[in-house]
């Protein structure tokens, strides 16, 4: 399988991550809106990003932040009108900008209107939609189930918390046994998947650029190895091609090598899955903070690359709406390193509304919307230091959740007045990506240092005959490693430029450079 559409604007796109709940309220009500987002348009645009993805915006109890639909069709009202989304994909692209919305297709609420009908005895269009089993008594083994709540007689799988009922793409290999589970080929999984399809095609229709697909790798059940749920995805990789060949696709999913294989365009690493993806930011001793271990996310790495064959970009975020705030562990000016890191690695990189100014994991929140401890990292963007940070005109405790109220909390305008701030290295750096097709999404990458338990890290990026050498060093030490390298040109640096002879190359401590070679 090859990627017949890879939709061009990828090849260099930076992607912002919005949470709606916590951009911009422009209507007082104390949560964030889609007006809101409209008006901070021009700063994501300022900052370097040429696209975005918005967290899940449809209608829902909010059970789990809008991860639990209750109708696919609709704007959740809290943020606006299809009419609003409509003009802010119209904004979106005025400013030659792109924008994914957020797909969830594993799940749905107990509240979506397919599930009170499935929920139902007698047999109607639902009753295959989710995955049942035929008797209240029997659970689908593996998976947690709702259960004694419906006039049928049986329980349903579970995707995530207990009132997300699981959407039903059929079971990988059907135990015969077992009547109720059905193939990926019965009419129950194909009528869900055509309802999928429907759904892209309304909104791809209205003007948006594609999806982030929630808990992608989830779809089909008992499939250990993901190979039906590769292949529900190459049969709507199939319809895209058709239909909307330039809608973009990015999987929750953190197996490149699976989800690239199903036509996804680009796939995460991620805090789960095998990636080693937090020892880069997040666990006890994370590389970024100076005294940890790149070597396994490394070697995970080539590996993915290697199975994944270039078959689209791995995708590396600063954080997202699932994790603790990447400031949270890398301190100060390290995070200045870190960013160099994600804007020069292969792949879109994806920041984390927020990070880009090192807002903090806001401690001690009691859980809002199914949150738990996500929501520390869910808190209101800090714009600048009129009430309620320039979020909100509500009144304060009237706050989607609680603002930072450190008296040094980061802001957007002071950091963009600020030269030496986070926010201008960020923008520095997209800047001199956006002037590098090597450091861009489809360079090559080839590491030249990613030793255990020591620093720098080195690798070389490449494309169209442009080598450049990215040096990485957030130790506080001055370290050196063997190379033959000398440097030609000196693009980028922070915290010191390194010294090459014709041996060993020495880095500052603290210290990021990018280094034509
Ligand atoms: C994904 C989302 C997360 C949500 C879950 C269930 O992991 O990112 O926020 O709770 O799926 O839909
Ligand atoms: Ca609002």
């Amino acid at each position: 399988m090859k990627n017949n559409h890879f939709p061009k604007w990828l090849d260099d796109a930076v992607f912002y991550e919005i949470y709606p709940q916590s951009f911009q309220d422009s209507n007082a009500d104390g949560i964030g809106d889609f007006r809101g987002i409209m008006e901070r348009l021009d700063y994501i645009k300022e900052l370097g990003c040429s696209a975005i993805w918005m967290n899940p915006c449809f209608e829902s109890p909010f059970g789990d932040a809008g991860y639990d639909v209750s109708d696919y069709y609709k704007a959740a009202a809290r943020y606006g009108t299809n009419e609003d989304l409509k003009l802010l994909f119209d904004e979106v692209h005025k400013r030659d900008m792109h924008i994914l919305l957020d797909l969830v297709p594993g799940h749905t609420s107990v509240e979506h209107e397919w599930f009170r009908q499935s929920m139902r005895a007698d047999p109607n269009e639902y009753t295959d939609r989710y995955v049942w089993t035929d008797n209240v008594w029997e659970q689908p083994e593996g998976y947690a189930s709702i259960r004694g709540i419906s006039e049928r007689n049986g329980s349903c799988a579970v995707n995530f918390f207990s009132f997300q009922p699981a959407l039903n793409y059929g079971y990988y290999e059907p135990d015969p046994e077992k009547k109720w589970q059905q193939g990926i080929d019965d009419a129950g999984p194909q009528a869900t998947i055509a309802a999928v399809k429907d759904i892209m095609r309304f909104w791809l229709g209205m003007g948006c650029d594609g999806f982030r697909v929630d808990m992608a790798g989830s779809l089909v059940k008992n499939d250990v190895e993901g190979k039906g749920t590769i292949r529900v995805w190459q049969d709507i990789r199939a319809f895209l091609d058709r239909e909307f060949p330039d809608a973009a696709m990015i999987s929750e999913w953190g197996e490149p090598d699976k989800s690239l294989q199903g036509g996804f365009h680009m796939d995460f690493l991620l805090h789960f899955g095998p990636s080693h993806y937090n020892d880069l930011f997040r666990c006890e001793k994370p590389f970024f903070a100076g005294t940890g271990d790149v070597s396994a996310f490394v070697e995970k790495y080539v590996e993915s690359c290697q199975k994944s064959e270039g078959k689209g970009l791995i995708c590396i975020p600063s954080g997202n709406h699932d994790m603790e705030r990447l400031s949270r562990y890398i301190k100060g000016d390290r995070q200045k390193i870190a960013f160099a890191f994600l804007l020069s690695m292969p792949g879109a990189p994806f920041i984390y509304y927020g990070d880009e100014i090192g807002m903090r994991y806001t401690e001690g929140l009691t859980s809002v919307e199914g949150g738990y401890d996500r929501t520390g990292s869910r808190s209101p963007m800090q714009w600048d230091n009129t009430v309620n940070a320039g979020f909100s005109r509500a009144p304060k405790k009237a706050l989607y959740i609680c603002q930072d109220e450190s008296e040094d909390r980061p802001t957007a305008a002071l950091q963009m007045a600020d030269e030496k701030s986070l926010w201008s290295e960020v923008k520095r750096l997209i800047r001199i990506r956006s002037q590098h097709k090597a450091l861009q999404s489809r360079g090559r990458i080839e590491f030249v240092y990613a030793e255990k338990e020591t620093y720098p890290l080195a690798y070389i990026r490449q494309a169209e005959g442009e080598r450049i050498l990215v040096v990485l060093n957030p130790s506080e030490n001055q370290v050196t490693f063997p190379s033959e390298i000398v440097p030609a040109e000196t693009i980028y640096f922070w915290g010191g430029e390194i010294a090459a002879d014709s041996e060993v190359i020495t880095v500052p401590a603290c210290s990021a450079g990018f280094y034509v070679i």
